[in-house]
């Protein structure tokens, strides 16, 4: 048995963050190096997403995964076993073909991407190197800025407000650890604001507060008060992100905004967002308006994406052919990945090749069911993506990320870099921006 050969190859049911069955799959190589990954799960999916395969029937309310398993110990097991686990893109190849559908649902998703990334970690562990370095070979690493959620609604604390994630980002930050620290101030105060004006509801799916507010705004005004009350200086060095998800408000040609109790078209919604990216120091937009709503994102883009990094999350779905169409259409300017929404880790990949050779930002990004998997930040750092989007500053399938990211920076040394920040939002903060070159 060649050493890097797969050797054995087992899948499991485990639970994520929501107390829900996920799949866990294990690798193990002809010299005995192994590797293990387990599948996040979304709540607030895209509908071009791929497709995790659930079982549907009465436990666990129909999330059970043991057709999803078994698909990992009988066909996937039996096509992968004795391939090279270093030849990954022909490994997301042959799962790619087994699986035969456009969007995964045969053999399912959650088994195809934690097969993906199992195989990803074995490859490094038979390397004897961290996956991320595995990834980047000799090519020079930059920490990813991190974003952060503060503030959790939407989908992910039962519409109790309407936008989705409330994050900060910091750009004065000079390092991860840095940018972990004032964002660990910003959420202690951020919270004692919520307590003492009795808006603490406890915490959403991604670990933000869950906050009763009784406006959408007072998420950012409050955000920008808990920066102001860390002894920072909001827009320099730390910024907001929202996440809208607005897929999730839109029925019948109209943007819901509950909390509110009106609706707003798509015109109204601009504007709304164009007036608060002036009032406020926000930085980046993601999923402004629905996935389908095309003529929005473009009208949105031309009028506010030389000063805004504005994000397809739902709107690219981690594929590099809807990235380079957005790109053609001139909708947003950056694109988060998940692996999860696509299926293996060469289309996710692809779709940060895509969007660099358009141009874009990019973002990798965790889901709101996560576990203590945190293969996503070697992605980020290994393929030298420029941000991270991991939730929020508790919950330990959420901080697990963020000290997988110190373990790197410390073992890069005086070497480690943190992606500089006014390249990304350097226009918003009113300097010049760093030459891409
Ligand atoms: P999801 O949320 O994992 O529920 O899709 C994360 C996001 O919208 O970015
Ligand atoms: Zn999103």
């Amino acid at each position: 048995m060649k050493r890097t050969a797969i050797n054995e190859l087992r899948g499991r049911r485990v639970w994520d963050s929501r107390g829900r069955p996920t799949v866990e799959a294990e690798v193990v190589l002809g010299n005995g190096a192994w590797g293990r990954a387990i599948a996040p799960a979304g709540a607030s999916t895209g509908a071009g997403e791929a497709k995790d395969l659930r079982d549907g029937d009465a436990p666990f309310g129909g999330l059970g995964v043991r057709r999803a398993v078994a698909n990992v110990n009988g066909p996937i097991r039996s096509a992968l076993l004795t391939m090279d686990v270093r030849a990954q893109a022909a490994i997301d190849a042959k799962l790619i073909a087994l699986d035969g559908t456009a969007d995964k649902s045969r053999l399912g998703a959650n088994a195809l991407v934690a097969v993906s990334l199992a195989c990803a970690q074995a490859a490094a562990a038979a390397a004897r190197v961290p996956l991320w370095r595995h990834l980047a070979g000799e090519r020079r690493i930059a920490l990813p800025v991190p974003q952060i959620q503060i503030f959790g609604g939407g989908a992910h604390a039962r519409g109790r407000v309407d936008i989705q994630d409330y994050l900060v980002v910091c750009p004065g930050a000079g390092s991860f650890a840095e940018a972990l620290e004032w964002t660990a101030e910003v959420y202690a105060a951020a919270g004692a604001r919520l307590a003492k004006k009795n808006a603490l509801q406890g915490v959403a799916d991604e670990g933000g507060y869950w906050p009763a507010f009784r406006s959408n705004e007072e998420g950012l005004v409050e955000l920008v008060g808990a920066i102001a009350d860390s002894g920072l200086k909001p827009g320099d060095d730390v910024a907001i992100a929202l996440d809208i998800a607005a897929t999730q408000l839109w029925r019948g040609g109209r943007y819901h905004l509950a909390l509110e109790n009106r609706a707003l078209s798509a015109d109204q919604m601009i504007a709304m967002l164009l007036r608060w990216t002036d009032a406020y120091p926000i930085v980046s937009i993601e999923d402004p308006f629905a996935e389908t709503d095309h003529a929005a994102m473009q009208a949105f883009t031309r009028a506010a994406g030389a000063r805004l990094q504005i994000v397809g999350d739902d709107y690219f779905v981690t594929d590099a052919a809807r990235l380079r169409a957005g790109a053609e259409r001139g909708a947003c300017n950056a694109i988060l990945l998940k692996p999860n929404q696509i299926g293996t880790l060469s289309e996710t990949l692809a779709a940060w090749q895509a969007a660099q050779e358009a141009g874009y930002g990019a973002i990798v990004s965790a889901r709101s069911g996560e576990t203590e998997d945190v293969s996503i930040v070697h992605l980020a750092v290994g393929w030298g993506v420029p941000q991270l989007k991991v939730g929020s500053f508790s919950r330990s399938e959420r901080m697990a990320k963020w000290n997988e990211g110190l373990r790197i920076e410390e073992a890069l040394g005086t070497k480690a870099l943190l992606y500089p920040a006014q390249r990304l939002f350097g226009r918003r903060r009113g300097q010049t921006p760093v030459d891409k070159s």
